[in-house]
């Protein structure tokens, strides 16, 4: 870019080439300042620089720091038209003063740092929010800084954007890259930036998807995106809704988010695992549930114990009238080593404390007792055990039944069903139904409650957990059939 040279107009009045005229400002200062020239006499303006004055210049040399020279070029993209004026006095003030700038409570100098600070802003600002809009193979992107920066910043975008050809129209100045050079041109207005292309769609739906409700701190965010940008960006419309619905968006998140392994989780399974494997578990050593428990701790019956933090054996009343078997561990019930704490466990407390069941008098035990996963990134998503597991398993289930004794087993899902009847049954269709074990166990089959989570539609996923309730209420009735809910008169 050439800027025109300042000249000097009538006795002290200095015509600049445009706003940013660094150069010009530059010359005239040096030679007012060495011609001992009051800054408050002279008139700084600008527009088309005038030829050369012919008088000779004024010599001598004058004390400018490296840093106002950083400072300076900075300030003069400030939007105040005073900043000339100030960079003189402050110039002429450094001759005498040489270490004024780091006068912290200078007037002058408290002012050039707010300036340089809000020319700074305002660089960033333009950096992170310039949107392209593609024009055929062409971008064209509108911004409305606060300060004359466009110069200044170009380069940047000249860098991340060099293998696309765009222009960037802003009120005083545009610049263009056409993939080889720079050039400025004059100002614009907005309509001459298309109002959508055809990637603004894809651009928004990406926006949706990165904008995290859970991080969402709405005075930073208008702090870093003030509202004064909002208009020229397509994806402000996005921020009430999304402000608003951000509450719900996070609860919604946590609940169906598996949680990473804890940081304990390389120790809890250690200790397992450096446990002797000493052969096949005799549960004759078990005289107690909490024995069998122990001895379960070290199970190897099948390989999901390698991949799992612990195992995670039923816990309740040890003489439970009833008894509820779920399908395995899930992420969060691993690192617990309690079943059903997580998300699911969350819905199967709500449901039964509202159909008046008393967790704390009943037993509730999984049909295997390893989280089965398969890490993805960072995260461990639920792999359903496959039948071999599950008959595995069923050995530690049966001990839990022999110790425990239940007069009602409360299948959820078609995993426990499995576990409890030795067969597979299509739980949708014999939900509600109780079938008796030989043994004479009777068995109440419904839905594991991680059905209902998967539900997306809202008022879906409200019926699905009304029926739940109903089954949970049967459960209730037949616990009140058989007697107390607890057995400790046995
Ligand atoms: N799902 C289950 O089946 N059991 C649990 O313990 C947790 C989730």
């Amino acid at each position: 870019m050439s800027l025109q040279p300042a000249l000097f107009l009538s006795a002290h009045r200095v015509r600049l080439s445009g706003p940013v005229d660094f150069d010009g400002w530059r010359r005239a200062a040096r030679n007012l300042t060495l011609s001992g020239v009051d800054p408050a006499d002279v008139d700084w303006v600008l527009g088309e620089a005038n030829p050369p004055d012919p008088a000779p210049e004024p010599t001598g040399e004058l004390r400018v720091p490296r840093e106002f020279i950083e400072l300076s070029q900075t300030v003069i993209c400030h939007s105040d038209p005073e900043r000339f004026a100030l960079l003189h006095r402050v110039l002429t003030r450094l001759q005498k003063k040489p270490e004024l700038l780091r006068i912290a409570s200078d007037k002058d100098v408290v002012r050039l740092r707010e300036m340089e600070k809000s020319v700074r802003r305002d660089i960033h600002k333009m950096r992170a929010f310039v949107r392209f809009r593609a024009v055929g193979d062409y971008f064209v992107a509108w911004f409305e800084p606060a300060h004359f920066i466009v110069e200044r910043n170009t380069n940047f975008f000249v860098r991340r954007f060099s293998g696309m050809n765009w222009t960037i129209l802003t009120p005083y100045r545009s610049a263009t890259w056409d993939g080889k050079e720079l050039t400025f041109g004059p100002g614009a207005c907005a309509d001459d930036v298309p109002a959508e292309d055809a990637a603004e769609d894809l651009w928004l739906t990406y926006y949706k998807n990165i904008f995290n409700p859970a991080r969402l701190k709405v005075k930073a965010m208008q702090a870093e995106m003030p509202k004064k940008y909002w208009r020229n960006l397509p994806e402000a419309a996005l921020i009430p809704d999304l402000i608003a619905g951000a509450e719900d968006a996070a609860r919604e998140m946590l609940r169906n988010m598996p949680t990473l392994p804890a940081p304990h989780h390389k120790t809890v399974q250690a200790r397992h695992w450096t446990k002797p494997e000493g052969g096949p578990i005799n549960t004759e050593e078990a005289a107690s549930l909490a024995d069998l428990r122990e001895l379960a701790a070290t199970c190897r019956r099948c390989p999901l114990w390698q991949d799992a933090t612990q195992t995670v054996f039923g816990e309740g009343l040890p003489n439970a009238t009833v008894m509820f078997v779920g399908e395995q561990p899930g992420d969060q019930e691993d690192i617990a080593g309690k079943p059903f704490v997580g998300p699911a466990g969350r819905v199967f407390d709500e449901t039964i404390q509202e159909a008046g069941i008393d967790r704390s008098l009943t037993y509730v035990t999984n049909a295997v007792k390893h989280f089965k996963f398969e890490p993805r990134g960072k995260r461990r998503i639920h792999q359903k055990p496959n039948a071999g597991e599950v008959t595995a398993c069923r050995w530690w289930l049966d001990h839990e039944l022999s110790f425990v004794k239940p007069q009602l087993a409360v299948a959820l899902g078609a995993t426990a069903a499995l576990s409890l009847l030795g067969q597979s049954v299509a739980i949708t269709k014999v939900r509600g139904q109780v079938v008796q074990r030989e043994d004479g166990l009777r068995v109440f089959l419904t839905i594991h409650p991680s059905f209902i989570l998967r539900i997306p539609d809202p008022a879906n996923q409200q019926a699905e957990r009304s029926r739940f309730l109903d089954d949970m209420r049967k459960v209730k009735e037949l616990i009140a059939a058989i007697g107390s809910g607890s057995r400790a008169d046995r």
